[in-house]
């Protein structure tokens, strides 16, 4: 019998293995459109069920731009997930978003290309559109916030993801490019990621980690090294966060 409710916790950069699970069972699942980028890892966390995957694969060997997403949502839609959220390291724009900042955006700017990046392309499924006003879910988004509210974890609650194509980062001038645009995070994961998670009806929020300040935003060159401190102090944050949240009652 499936579970009432099944998180999933998609880990990007950073977060390819999720300490403190307790791992029921690993399945490489197969899907009509490929493989998804590692097995899904089925376990419980908090006594609850959840469902990880490993966006970039485990160990990290999937650039952004070469993830099959929608392998990896049909994946999670497939073993009946009830909601996803994901983790994506990113870059601050403003200034309020430096290294270590979370954020939960409530709207994207897509500036990927040549991405799989839908269902309904006339082959997989009919050719269809769907609303896309509001990108990310805003209960399952709301409820992530209250969690970050009740372990006085700082969170900045709405913000604008600029999705970029990477894998390589962006110039200064791009990234004043978004900041007109209104972005104040920049990341390179988040789409079309998002839209297949609406394109399958399955609400989706997300926690945006800052592990650099964007292109141009500071004195220093970004490098590996800055990313991965502030990955190491930044992911037990937005452990944290999942972990309240998986302890609330209501999480759907
Ligand atoms: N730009 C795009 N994606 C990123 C960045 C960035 O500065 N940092 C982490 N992911």
């Amino acid at each position: 019998m499936r579970p009432k409710t099944l998180t999933a916790i998609i880990g990007g950069t950073g977060l390819t293995q999720y300490p403190g699970l307790e791992i029921e069972r690993e399945e490489l699942i197969d899907t009509p459109l490929g493989a998804p980028s590692a097995p899904l890892i089925f376990a419980s966390l908090h006594g609850q069920p959840v469902v990880f995957i490993a966006r970039h694969g485990h160990p990290h060997k999937f650039p952004p731009n070469k993830i099959n997403y929608r392998a990896n949502m049909l994946a999670l839609q497939q073993v009946g997930v009830t909601h996803i959220i994901a983790v994506n390291a990113v870059g601050g724009i403003t200034p309020a978003m430096g290294a270590e900042a979370i954020c939960i955006p409530d709207q994207i700017i897509d500036y990927t290309f040549a991405r799989e990046d839908t269902y309904f392309d006339g082959v997989f499924k009919p050719l269809d559109h769907v609303d896309f006003s509001y990108p990310y879910d805003a209960h399952l988004s709301a409820a992530l916030f209250k969690a970050a509210n009740e372990i006085d974890e700082l969170v900045q609650m709405g913000g604008v993801y600029g999705a970029t194509q990477g894998p390589r980062l962006e110039t200064a001038a791009e990234i004043l490019r978004l900041e007109r645009d209104g972005c104040t995070v920049v990341g390179m994961t988040g789409m079309p990621e998002a839209v297949l998670a609406r394109e399958l009806g399955i609400p989706y929020a997300c926690l945006t980690l800052v592990v650099n300040r964007a292109a141009g935003k500071s004195e220093s060159v970004i490098t590996m090294d800055d990313i991965y401190k502030a990955l190491e102090g930044g992911v037990k944050k937005v452990q944290r966060i999942i972990s309240a949240f998986l302890s609330q009652a209501d999480v759907s």
